[in-house]
């Protein structure tokens, strides 16, 4: 846009370095405490170890999510396509204090979640994926973003929405999740329903979620062998979703 100054000025041009522009366009992260590293032990009897995932395995991630979003069944191609995305945005400095966390199975990816904070009080759920279905272990994973804003970070509200009959099923349904009133309060995913979990409910009826739905409780208590094999993120070789 263009206008005329209203004063004379003794200066018509000013160049701007990028270096300038980027903090306006990247913001300042708040101080996040990490995800603490996890194992939870699921049906099928295999352990899932959960840990943050670092910015430099992005792209790793977004490999492998590529594939998976040729998947047309179960709402694979929209939430693969938004965690893709989501993904790029974190690479490239474009979301407001995202986290990623993954699930690994005898050392091979086995399932992601995504979120980022709106604010000190608010935790924003974006996505949670399972690479290797049928052990709830996307359940688990979706327990601790939520464990995540509550017990990590002190955080007051957790909001999800959802996009899948699979996801609504062990979000909404699995943790009987109150929503906001809509079209009025709406989700970042597309302006759909904003589902939450305020930490009174969280304290009062959630935290034994886990092991409700996936059979046992999260582990704190793990070792640096477990640990150290899991350090990088082997893909799995195929799409088996
Ligand atoms: C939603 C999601 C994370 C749930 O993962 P999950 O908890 O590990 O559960 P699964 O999807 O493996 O299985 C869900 C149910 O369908 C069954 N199922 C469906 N397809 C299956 C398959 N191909 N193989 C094995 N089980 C399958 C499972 O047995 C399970 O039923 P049960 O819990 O009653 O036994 C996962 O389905 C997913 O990644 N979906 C695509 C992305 C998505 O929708 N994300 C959520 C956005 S809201």
């Amino acid at each position: 846009m263009r206008l005329e100054p209203p004063v004379p000025v003794s200066r018509e041009e000013y160049t701007v370095n990028v270096r300038d522009i980027e903090p306006l366009l990247q913001g300042y992260g708040m101080d996040m405490a990490p995800w603490p590293n996890a194992t939870i032990k699921l049906r099928t009897g295999e352990t899932m170890f959960i840990r943050e995932a670092k910015v430099e395995e992005a792209k790793t991630l977004m490999q492998y999510v590529r594939r998976v979003m040729d998947s047309e069944h179960d709402f694979y191609d929209i939430v693969g396509a938004r965690v893709y995305a989501e993904l790029l945005g974190w690479y490239r400095k474009r979301l407001k204090d995202p986290y990623v966390m993954i699930g690994m199975i005898d050392g091979e990816l086995a399932g992601l979640v995504n979120g980022r904070l709106m604010n000190e009080d608010i935790n924003i759920s974006h996505h949670t994926m399972t690479f290797k279905r049928g052990g709830r272990l996307g359940a688990a994973l979706f327990y601790c973003k939520a464990y995540y804003a509550f017990e990590v970070l002190g955080q007051k509200e957790f909001w999800s929405t959802y996009e899948s009959y699979n996801g609504w099923r062990i979000g909404f349904l699995g943790m009987a999740q109150p929503s906001y009133p809509w079209p009025d309060v709406q989700h970042e995913l597309g302006g759909a329903r904003v589902y939450y979990v305020t930490k009174k409910y969280w304290d009062r009826a959630i935290k034994d979620y886990s092991e409700q739905l996936v059979g046992s409780p999260l582990n704190f208590d793990v070792s640096d062998e477990i640990i150290e094999a899991n350090k990088e993120i082997k893909l799995p070789d195929d799409v088996t979703v």
